[in-house]
């Protein structure tokens, strides 16, 4: 114990290993040293690119559930439905027969044969298939209308349609009734994650179906989101979630954004929408109420990004925007306003009687360079000041370089670019002013192209570095999130991305591993440190902060090492609290740089336990191509492994 009361405390990395190449760093850790970092820094941005929600983390299995799809790439809204049985058994034809206004189209099912050898009508292969399990149940809801009085059977069915996985009693249906809601639940007898949903009869009959809807009856915190991917953002532990986009807010055609009022209310009355810029649609399962509901389900402060009247081909002039701003004000009271208030009502209707955390908005999406901007920009600004004076506001215009000619709370920045440009933007924020104005929100960031591949080592590495001088500026930049958080892999819009996933299976790439060495440094301190060394290396990044846990504070020492050799660090540690006994170590690395995980080898880059050698000299470095994080326990703590340590 005398040992660890020696002054200041001092940790090998094992600098002999690093043929001579070592660094020391020396951070100040007493009471009353560091800087506070923003409680929001780390956080994720949901963009609807990649089939993120739509066959992603919204866990409705059925695609096209209304017959409303359509536009450029899907020029049938029956697709993805197809027959189930021979063209002389059965005929689709979509009608306008559908019982909601606002979504005017339902299927009509004719069956041709009498007495069917085999069950016809229709079936929904899900977004590349629905991931049915033995023994998990699914809340199947749809609804139904038929010519004549008949039946009909609802089941899930393997890829090949060759094995029946679970099947309803049969549904009669009243031919006088008119449409019916029908609800039931089904509990599969075995798993195909490639399974179909099928609507079917066995007699001559005609019926219609619309919004059919099936979902498994688990989902994250009940509310929808599907369990895996959900928990993959929990250990993230984020601080906001900025949504829906992204270019998906701005639409290739403006009729084509993404607008707040038409994704609320009971979800079989949406109308869905073409998402043109991704050129998919969404049937906005996952709209404005659930995204706020995931929020709040994830402790993350939500960020609404609006429409402000421009999309990537028209625009809307100033002297036309009133409806635009009204619409945000609108969305502002469906979060915010009390249950007695027109929107605000709607959302206690849908089950949330108490008013969202909703603090920041943001004006539009990459659209500064755009003719009506800054004066649309105005307009919403002063108008949601009046009326949400607390509400901060971002604009699209960046102001780490330049003085911004508009107010603003925060600047909108994102960067894409090669790993060896973002690991040099370590400094970006550095020499910007630290003047009264307004911060960064780096809203998306990510290494792209040949360095990334679909989602490297090397991309992650400079990523880290690219964070790590973000942590050190935490006081101008506020927030920062990668871009884009998800994709299907059946539906690669966007090279890489953080969380990859089909309709079963999941892994997060580096980027994602890396954002993980973060979890626990919004609202820590930021301590002083600085490096000395014996030889130029100019391949590492460090930042040192101290865990906002004041019951059992850490030292959390973060080193990137981006050259091709290994590094020795020596930690010097300023002050008697830290334990460094009890110290442990986590690393990202792989054989080769531009290592990615994949279905087959999910877990090839992933954060790893550094074995500590000894009590007092523990035997560490950093290899080539690396990114560790040390904890050093304080002195009163009995815990060998810290947070950070035990999650990875
Ligand atoms: O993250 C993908 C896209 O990149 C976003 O939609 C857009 O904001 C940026 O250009």
């Amino acid at each position: 114990m005398e040992l660890l009361l020696l002054l200041p405390l001092v940790i090998f990395l094992s600098i002999y290993c690093a043929h001579g190449r070592s660094i020391t760093m020396h951070v100040l850790s007493d009471e009353g040293d560091g800087t506070p970092i923003p409680s929001t820094l780390f956080g994720i941005f949901f963009e609807e690119i990649n089939h993120a929600g739509n066959g992603g983390l919204w866990s409705e299995l059925v695609s096209n559930r209304g017959f409303e799809a359509g536009g450029q790439n899907t020029p049938s809204n029956i697709a993805p439905w197809t027959p189930v049985g021979s063209s002389s058994d059965v005929l689709l034809a979509t009608e306008r027969a559908s019982p909601f206004a606002r979504n005017p189209i339902a299927l009509r099912v004719e069956v041709l044969c009498d007495s069917c050898q085999a069950p016809v009508g229709v079936a929904n292969p899900g977004y590349w298939g629905m991931d049915v399990r033995a023994g998990d149940e699914y809340k199947i809801i749809f609804w139904l209308k038929a010519a004549t009085s008949s039946s009909v059977v609802v089941s899930f069915v393997s890829s090949d349609s060759s094995v029946t996985l679970a099947q309803s009693d049969t549904i009669n249906v009243d031919g006088t009734k008119g449409w019916t809601k029908q609800e039931i639940v089904l509990k599969a007898q075995a798993t195909d994650h490639y399974a179909q949903l099928t609507v079917t009869s066995k007699e001559k009959t005609v019926f219609w179906i619309d919004q059919v809807s099936a979902m498994p009856v688990e989902t994250y915190k009940g509310h929808g989101f599907r369990k895996d991917l959900a928990l993959m953002l929990e250990e993230l532990k984020p601080r906001f979630i900025r949504f829906p986009g992204g270019c998906y807010v701005e639409g290739e055609r403006l009729q084509n954004a993404w607008r707040w009022r038409a994704s609320v209310g009971p979800w079989e009355e949406r109308p869905g929408h073409l998402g043109d810029v991704w050129g998919y649609w969404s049937d906005d399962g996952i709209g404005y109420f659930e995204f706020l509901q995931l929020a709040e389900d994830l402790d993350a402060l939500p960020i609404w990004v609006f429409n402000n009247g421009v999309s990537h081909t028209d625009e809307v002039a100033t002297s036309l925007i009133g409806p635009f701003v009204q619409e945000a004000l609108d969305g502002l009271e469906f979060a915010l306003g009390s249950s007695s208030s027109k929107y605000g009502a709607l959302r206690a209707q849908m089950g949330h009687p108490e008013p969202f955390n909703l603090k920041y908005v943001a004006i539009g999406n990459e659209d500064c360079g755009k003719q009506y901007y800054r004066d649309n920009y105005l307009q919403f600004y002063y108008a949601i000041k009046k009326y949400y004076p607390d509400i901060s506001i971002v604009t699209n215009c960046d102001g780490s370089y330049r003085q911004l000619d508009h107010p603003a709370d925060l600047y909108d920045f994102h960067i894409y670019t090669s790993a060896s440009n973002l690991f040099n933007m370590n400094h970006q924020f550095d020499k910007i002013s630290r003047n009264d104005g307004p911060k960064a929100f780096v809203s998306e960031y990510a290494v792209t192209g040949n360095d990334a591949g679909r989602g490297s080592l090397l991309a992650a590495l400079a990523e880290a570095a690219f964070l790590i001088g973000i942590e050190r500026n935490s006081d101008v930049v506020h927030m920062t999130s990668y871009a884009p958080l998800f994709v299907n892999n059946n539906d690669r819009r966007w090279n890489p991305d953080s969380i990859v996933y089909d309709s079963w299976q999941s892994y997060g790439t580096p980027s994602y591993w890396v954002q993980k060495f973060f979890k626990l440094s919004s609202g820590a301190t930021l301590l002083p440190s600085n490096i000395t060394g014996s030889t130029n290396v100019n391949s590492v990044v460090t930042s040192a902060i101290r865990s906002s846990d004041t019951n059992d504070p850490s030292i959390i020492v973060k080193a990137v090492n981006f050259g091709n050799k290994a590094v020795g660090l020596k930690l010097n540690i300023d002050g008697s609290f830290w334990n460094s006994a009890n110290s442990t170590a986590v690393i990202l690395t792989s054989n080769n740089v531009m290592d990615e995980n994949s279905f087959s080898n999910p877990t090839k880059v992933v954060t790893k336990t550094v074995t500590m050698s000894g009590k007092n000299q523990m035997g560490i470095t950093l290899p080539a191509y690396s990114f560790m994080a040390i904890t050093v326990p304080s002195l009163g703590s009995n815990s060998r492994d810290s947070e950070l340590h035990s999650d990875m």
